[in-house]
């Protein structure tokens, strides 16, 4: 099973077991600990899910396609290492992968 570290808004920390084929915002909305997040309901249209994928693990976590590259251009708190969350499939190769969730936008 693979596990996720995410640091949610508030700085808590949890590990959160998942399933292979779930999409990483599949587990960080199952927790029910952020809101907003998640709100197209995976559709790459919100922006809601976005992440910072620790350093270590951005280069495992796949590519950037255009619509999702677009999508995070639009938020002010992009980063080098930003993501959407329902892009990422987890897999057994993303065990104990590391997450921040990005701010909320206003
Ligand atoms: S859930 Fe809306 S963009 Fe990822």
């Amino acid at each position: 099973m693979p596990t996720l570290h995410v640091t949610l808004r508030n700085g808590e920390c949890l590990t959160v077991e998942g399933r292979p084929g779930l999409t990483m915002m599949d587990l960080i909305r199952n927790t029910g600990r952020e809101d907003p997040f998640a709100v197209c309901g995976g559709g790459c249209s919100c922006g809601t899910c976005h992440v910072f994928v620790d350093q270590e693990w951005i280069d495992r976590v796949g590519d950037v396609t255009a619509f999702e590259d677009d999508m995070l251009d639009m938020s002010p708190h992009r980063g080098a290492t930003s993501r959407l969350s329902c892009q990422i499939v987890m897999t057994d190769a993303l065990d104990g992968v590391s997450v921040t969730v990005a701010p909320a936008q206003a």
